[in-house]
C-alpha cells in the first residue's frame, strides 16, 4: 500500500523505487520528513533528485501544519503505556513507559538497565489489560548482554510460556556504531511482518564511545548519535512503539564531561530522549530510579527490586 504510494510520486521510476526500497523507505512520510542530504546518501541518488522526491512526498503525504491543543490531546490518547512489573516505577512514569517516545536508562554497571530491558520485552508481549502491548520487541544488543535464559525465568515467574515469549523477541548483535544504526532500518523492515511495539538499544552509547575518541572526534560522534536517535524516534512514531535505550555513566571521570555521574552522549542524548531515568543500586537487590527529565511529569524517585523473577515492587 505505502510502497504503491511511493511508486506514484512524480519522478519515481522502477530504478529509483528500488533504491528507495533498498534504503528502507517504505512509507511516503519517511521521505517527506527527511533531509535531501540524508536521502541522497541513503538511497544513492543525486541531492537535487532527493530534494525533488522530498517535495513531491511532502505534497502527497499531508505533512500537516499547526494543530490546536484539543486535537493534540486526542492524539495523545493513542499513546500506549507499557508496564514494568513495578507499580511504583510505573507511577513514576505516569502509568507506564510511553510509546512514541525514547526512554533512556542511565546508570553505572549493574544498576539494572539491561534487566529492565529484558523485563519490558517480556511485558510487551502481554495483553493490554495486564499492562502489555500485545506486541513483539526488537533488541539491538551492542554488548552481548541479552540472555534468553533471563527471558525464560521472567516468563515463568509470570506463568507465561517461555517459548511463546522468546518467539516475540528479536535480537540483533551490533558489531560497531555504524552497524548499530543500520539495524534500525532492518528493524523498520521487520516491523512490516510483525506487530513490533518496542525497540531496545542496549547500549546506545558504548560503541560510539569506544570508536570516537578524543576531542577532535566529538562533533562527529554527536552528529552520528543525533541522527541515530532521530531514526529511533521515527521508528517509535511509525509503529506506535516504546523506545528504550541504555547509557552508562562513566565510572571514571569522562574526558569530555568530567563529572562521573553524567551520562555519556552529553547534550544530544539528553535533549532527544523524552524521558531520562537515572538508576542506582541500593541494598538487597533494590534499585532506585530517578526520573530526571520529562515533558509532563515531576522529577521524582521510585524503588524497585531486581531478582531472579525479574523486576518487581
Ligand atoms: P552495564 O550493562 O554493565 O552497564 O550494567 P546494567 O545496568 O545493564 O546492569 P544489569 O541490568 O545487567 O544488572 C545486573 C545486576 O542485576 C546484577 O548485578 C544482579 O544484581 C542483578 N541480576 C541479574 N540477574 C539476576 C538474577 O537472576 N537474580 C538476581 N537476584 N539478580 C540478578
Ligand atoms: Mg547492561
Amino acid at each position: 500500500m505505502s510502497e504503491e504510494e511511493i511508486a506514484k510520486l512524480p519522478g519515481v521510476g522502477p530504478a529509483i523505487l528500488e533504491k528507495l526500497k533498498e534504503a528502507g523507505y517504505n512509507d511516503i512520510m519517511m521521505i517527506a520528513v527527511d533531509s535531501p542530504k540524508n536521502l541522497a546518501e541513503l538511497a544513492e541518488v543525486g541531492e537535487s533528485t532527493a530534494a525533488k522526491l522530498i517535495a513531491a512526498a511532502k505534497k502527497a503525504a499531508d505533512v500537516g501544519g499547526f494543530e490546536t491543543g484539543d486535537v493534540l490531546l486526542e492524539r495523545r490518547k493513542t499513546i500506549a503505556k507499557l508496564g514494568s512489573g513495578s507499580k511504583s516505577l510505573d507511577e513514576l512514569m505516569g502509568g507506564g513507559f510511553e510509546s512514541r517516545a525514547i526512554t533512556e536508562f542511565f546508570g553505572e554497571f549493574g544498576s539494572g538497565k539491561t534487566q529492565l530491558c529484558h523485563q519490558l520485552a517480556v511485558n510487551c508481549t502481554r495483553p493490554f489489560e495486564e499492562g502489555g502491548l500485545e506486541g513483539h520487541t526488537m533488541i539491538i544488543d551492542t554488548e552481548q548482554t541479552f540472555r534468553p535464559e533471563r527471558i525464560v525465568q521472567m516468563s515463568e515467574a509470570l506463568d507465561l510460556d517461555p517459548d511463546e515469549i522468546l518467539k516475540k523477541i528479536h535480537v540483533a548483535r551490533a558489531f560497531n556504531s555504524h552497524h548499530q544504526t543500520l539495524l534500525v532500518d532492518k528493524a523498520t523492515e521487520l516491523a512490516k511482518d510483525y506487530p513490533v511495539r518496542m525497540l531496545v538499544v542496549d547500549s546506545l552509547t558504548a560503541h560510539f564511545r569506544a570508536e570516537y575518541i578524543g576531542r577532535g572526534a566529538l562533533a562527529e560522534r554527536q552528529q552520528m548519535l543525533n541522527k541515530h536517535m532521530h531514526d529511533l524516534l521515527r521508528f517509535g512514531d511509525l509503529n506506535n512503539a516504546v523506545i528504550a535505550v541504555t547509557n552508562q555513566v562513566a565510572a571514571k571521570p569522562d574526558a569530555f564531561f568530567g563529572d562521573p555521574t553524567r551520562p555519556i552522549g552529553g547534550h544530544i542524548v539528553g535533549h532527544t530522549a523524552t524521558f531520562r531515568i537515572y538508576l542506582r543500586k541500593s541494598k538487597g537487590g533494590k534499585r532506585i530510579a530517578r526520573l530526571i527529565d520529562s515533558p509532563n511529569l515531576p522529577e521524582a524517585e521510585a524503588v524497585f527490586q531486581v531478582s531472579e523473577a525479574g523486576i518487581s515492587e
